[in-house]
């Protein structure tokens, strides 16, 4: 069968580790070449490492996509490893921050629409000569070709959680940003779609007490996790009763980067286990 993804030049945010690893991974596998932006450089270069393990193209570009021209940076050097095109664009990079409102700082606010809203915007600017430009040209030689953009999102920020009121705005805030683009880049075969995952099992959801990673933001150092009992009440409310995996997470993903979705544009998928 013919790989899904065969030559498509594919950047995935947020690849070194959880739901950006296994779609890097997953892509890989689908025949795409991927520019893998990461925050950590090892495990950027482990994820580029097993893609050529397996036969595939990958390249590292590490650093805080939310610095001043890291976005830039991106598209450039995607661009310039694979040649003058971006057909898949998937924005995965995240983190939580959480606090109740009256605790929660202005940091913390801009933390979380600097990294799941402003990053997405600022590559997908960045990468309009490589998408929009390109299938402009494509659309006047009389060729169609589709691309793709895939934003991740939350069932935080389609049905909202406590103690994120920065996090469920921000990933409402994309779904926005989703709409509007798939209607700007529509004319121009460029579907546009966002997922909305419930319990994927990452470090971000791991039990607190089972000892939480933490991210070094901002000179911070931020616990991710969630207590054991916020797990136990979301098992009995999945219909599934359980978190998905990370592959599971990133077959959606590839479903909404794959000629499989040519038809789906300005959606949500809720890939929750039915959970809300
Ligand atoms: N795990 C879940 O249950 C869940 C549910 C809904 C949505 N999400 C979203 O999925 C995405 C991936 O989360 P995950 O669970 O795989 O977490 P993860 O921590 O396993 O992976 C996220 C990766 O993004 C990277 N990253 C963070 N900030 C960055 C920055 N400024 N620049 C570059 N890279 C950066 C991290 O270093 C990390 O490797 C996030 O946007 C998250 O909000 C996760």
């Amino acid at each position: 069968m013919e790989k899904m993804l065969d030559g498509k030049i594919c950047i995935v945010t947020g690849g070194g580790r959880g739901i950006g690893k296994a779609t890097a991974l997953l892509f890989a596998k689908e025949g795409g070449k991927v520019a893998v932006s990461e925050l950590d450089a090892e495990p950027a270069n482990e994820t580029v490492a097993e893609i050529k393990k397996m036969g595939g193209q990958a390249i590292a570009v590490v650093g805080d996509i939310t610095a001043p021209g890291a976005a830039d940076k991106l598209v450039q050097e995607t661009v310039n490893a694979f040649g003058p095109n971006i057909d898949v664009v998937v924005n995965v990079a995240g983190y939580t921050w959480d606090s109740f409102i009256h605790k929660m700082t202005d940091q913390q606010w801009d933390a979380m629409m600097n990294i799941h809203v402003k990053a997405p915007f600022q590559i997908l600017r960045a990468a309009t000569p490589y998408m929009r430009d390109n299938a402009k040209k494509e659309k006047e030689a009389g060729k169609r070709v589709m691309r793709k953009v895939v934003n991740v999102s939350s069932i935080a920020g389609t049905d909202g959680n406590p103690a994120q009121v920065n996090y469920s705005a921000a990933k409402a805030g994309i779904i926005g940003f989703t709409k509007s683009l798939a209607r700007e880049w529509g004319p121009f075969s460029v579907n546009v779609n966002a997922v909305a995952f419930g319990w994927i099992e990452t470090r971000l959801t791991k039990a607190k007490e089972e000892g939480s990673e933490t991210i070094e933001r901002e000179g911070k150092k931020i616990a991710l996790g969630v207590p054991k009992a916020g797990l136990d009440a979301f098992k009995a409310v999945i219909p599934l009763g359980r978190p998905a995996s990370t592959e599971e997470a990133a077959g959606a993903i590839l479903f909404l980067a794959s000629p499989l979705s040519d038809y789906m544009t300005a959606q949500v998928l809720k890939v929750s286990g039915g959970w809300f």
